[in-house]
């Protein structure tokens, strides 16, 4: 039988009530990718769990299938989030398919052109708000409470049963669970969702190692941030609604929750880039945060901090493509060189 998207390949491990009516765009079923250049460099065996390929180009849409799902099977007629720009995009596209309206609030001028794009292709109504993404999910939480309005954020616990089937896939595609899962974490839906997924399965337990951008790193910090700030916009949250679940699956799984700089996601950013596979900035930090753990045991001082990496399998979530967010690539890369349109000029600039 033809793949024909997650609920339909997983539904039986899913907890979704009786009247869901499935309503899928063929999501998950993404690559499990080797890096062996990579891992030889740090001595394990390194996959990259390319997320950025499903329907809308981000993992939000294994959690939106199964939301959309049930929403439309109990006769919701409008859906509504709050978003950084992926949950956003994701709903839009997949209440257009179930013939919902969907409204998507996002914080005024700090959403990724491919995002805001989206959304509003799939024809959403997207309203900005003058607040970050935390003062959006507010707005959304309370007029969720107060009308009939559908929330679809990763609070709706049916969003974190379609993200469960990531962990199933890697856990397929090995046989059983990585050593170690690095991803990033935002408002923490996806962390909390692999964990579950992991638990679930019973293939193994990974060590889990969250990764936060140092401008927004809540968890880290051990409190909430007011005026969160990274160039990682899609993580760019102060306040994550499942803070405690990303705390207690870092902790079950004797991994860890960190922070890395900007600088240090746009690195990791480009040296994935090297290796063919391009995801927006949010999507590297957990490279980001598996390199400085695992650089950490070259050096002796900190080697009761490091992660050890030699011999493990490790897997990277790489959760969202980079054409979501081209400009990043367009201000920080190298721009391409302009030559007249003859071979002398073309020759001396090859040369
Ligand atoms: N990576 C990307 C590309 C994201 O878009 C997000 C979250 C995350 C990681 C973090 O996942 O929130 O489950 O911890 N984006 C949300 C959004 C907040 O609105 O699209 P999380």
């Amino acid at each position: 039988m033809t793949y024909q998207g997650i609920i339909q390949r997983y539904g039986h491990l899913l907890d979704l009530p009786a009247h869901s009516k499935i309503i899928s765009l063929l999501e998950g079923n993404t690559p499990l990718i080797p890096m062996p250049r990579l891992g030889k460099d740090l001595g394990c065996e390194l996959y990259v769990k390319f997320e950025g390929l499903n329907p809308t180009g981000s993992f939000k849409d294994r959690g939106m299938t199964a939301a959309i799902s049930e929403a439309v099977g109990r006769g919701a007629e409008t859906v509504i989030c709050a978003s950084t720009g992926n949950t956003a995009a994701s709903a839009a596209a997949y209440a257009a398919r179930a013939g919902l309206r969907a409204i998507v609030l996002i914080p005024e001028g700090k959403v990724a052109a491919g995002k805001l794009a989206g959304a509003i292709a799939y024809g959403a109504e997207v309203i900005q708000v003058q607040g970050s993404f935390d003062d959006a999910l507010s707005l959304v939480v309370e007029i969720t409470q107060k009308t009939p309005i559908a929330l679809v954020n990763s609070i709706n616990p049916f969003r974190i049963e379609g993200q469960k089937t990531a962990a199933f896939e890697i856990c397929d595609d090995l046989t059983s669970a990585p050593d170690w899962l690095c991803l990033p974490v935002g408002n923490a839906g996806n962390i909390t969702s692999y964990w579950a997924g992991f638990r679930q399965y019973q293939k193994g337990l990974p060590k889990v190692l969250g990764v936060q951008a140092a401008g927004a790193a809540p968890l880290v910090l051990g409190h909430p941030v007011d005026k969160p700030e990274t160039i990682a916009t899609a993580i760019r949250i102060g306040r994550p609604a499942r803070g405690e679940q990303a705390l207690s699956a870092a902790q079950e799984s004797n991994g860890k929750i960190i922070a890395v700089s900007d600088d240090e996601i746009l690195s990791a950013q480009k040296i994935l880039a090297g290796e063919g596979v391009w995801v927006e900035p949010a999507s590297a930090a957990g490279l980001a945060g598996f390199l400085t753990e695992a650089a950490k045991g070259h050096r002796p001082e900190r080697v009761e901090r490091s992660l050890d990496a030699k011999g493990k399998r490790v897997v990277v979530v790489c959760t969202g493509h980079g054409l979501k967010d081209p400009s990043i690539v367009t201000e920080t890369f190298a721009s391409p060189k302009v030559i007249p349109a003859t071979y002398e000029a073309l020759l001396g600039t090859i040369a």
